[in-house]
């Protein structure tokens, strides 16, 4: 079996390594300290903790240290002088591309691997990583040889352009982070509005909802409300509402700004009428942009 060695064995780097013991021997495992590197070593179950310093021969190389220090341990594996034509290199990060390592190629061949799946917990991760989407770009002959490891993982990889893939990382972050954002805005306005949801939320049962229909179909069928119908009154009333909470200036940018992106939708609906999306989407800009 090829083997895979791992320079930065966190959460993300020790579970993949785990994963993929079945399909590839473990050499050597490095983080910055013996101790961490021995601790990641003990829960892959394979492999042995080895050192920057002496370094040792390795078909693949994952570079799972933070974003921050992927180019340094990439130079520093290829400054070794271990790296041999037809190596695989690669990292996870979800921002950054293959291009993050700028050594020379020499025949080494670079990618990056972004599983979408949080690990968090990675005696978890080993148990749930399977049907994990995965983003792959990169040099033609490491995207081929991971996807298909990854594929024997469970994982469900796919390909990405590399120039475009920080338009797919923000999207993952829109998609988790900010919808975060957005459920505990909607909680903070359900609270000042004086409902209490101590014990049974009652936005809960709306939020399930509007997720099913718009998995069930799209964005054009599942949104509803005053945007959906062209009612600019309300809007206008919403508005005036969030303005009289100057202290909290955060929701009525989130309002505008989402109501924005909401406008489009409606408007391939075809339910509202063009001026009363055109109101609307005045009454929205003026407050994003304050005036
Ligand atoms: N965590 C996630 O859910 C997740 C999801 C998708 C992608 N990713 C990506 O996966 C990568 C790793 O993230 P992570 O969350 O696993 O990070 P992490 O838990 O902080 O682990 C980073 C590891 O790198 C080691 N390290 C740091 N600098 C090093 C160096 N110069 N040389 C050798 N080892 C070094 C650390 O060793 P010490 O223990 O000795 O400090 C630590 O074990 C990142 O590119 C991230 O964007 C993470």
């Amino acid at each position: 079996m090829p083997t895979l060695s791992c320079i930065g064995a966190g959460l993300l780097g020790k579970t993949l390594c785990h994963l993929l013991s079945h399909q590839l021997t473990i050499g050597q495992v490095i983080n910055r300290s013996a101790n961490s590197s021995q601790q990641a070593v003990d829960f892959i179950g394979a492999g042995s903790a080895g050192s920057l310093d002496n370094l040792l021969p390795a078909d693949i190389w994952l570079i799972a240290t933070p974003d921050d220090g992927i180019a340094a341990a990439g130079q520093a594996l290829f400054e070794s002088g271990v790296l041999e034509a037809g190596n695989i290199v690669f990292h996870c990060s979800g921002s950054l591309g293959a291009n993050a390592f700028q050594f020379a190629s020499q025949g080494v061949s670079r990618a990056s691997v972004h599983p979408i799946h949080s690990f968090a917990n990675p005696s978890q991760s080993i148990q749930s990583f399977a049907g994990s989407h995965c983003a792959v770009e990169g040099e033609p002959q490491a995207v081929e040889v991971l996807s298909s490891l990854f594929n024997a993982i469970g994982a469900l990889p796919f390909d990405i352009d590399g120039d475009r893939k920080v338009l797919y990382h923000a999207s993952t972050v829109m998609a988790c982070n900010y919808l975060i954002s957005l459920l505990e805005t909607s909680q903070q306005l359900l609270s000042a509005s004086g409902v209490s949801s101590t014990e049974a939320n009652p936005l809960e049962p709306l939020i399930r909802q509007t997720m099913d229909n718009f998995f069930a179909s799209d964005a054009k069928s599942a949104l509803t409300g005053p945007i959906a119908r062209g009612d600019d009154k309300t809007v206008a009333r919403h508005l005036a509402a969030l303005e009289a909470e100057p202290d909290r200036p955060v929701w009525q940018q989130v309002y505008s700004a989402l109501g924005n992106a909401a406008v489009p939708i409606s408007a391939q609906q075809g339910q509202a009428s063009a001026e009363s999306l055109e109101i609307i989407q005045k009454l929205l800009t003026a407050n994003i942009s304050g005036h």
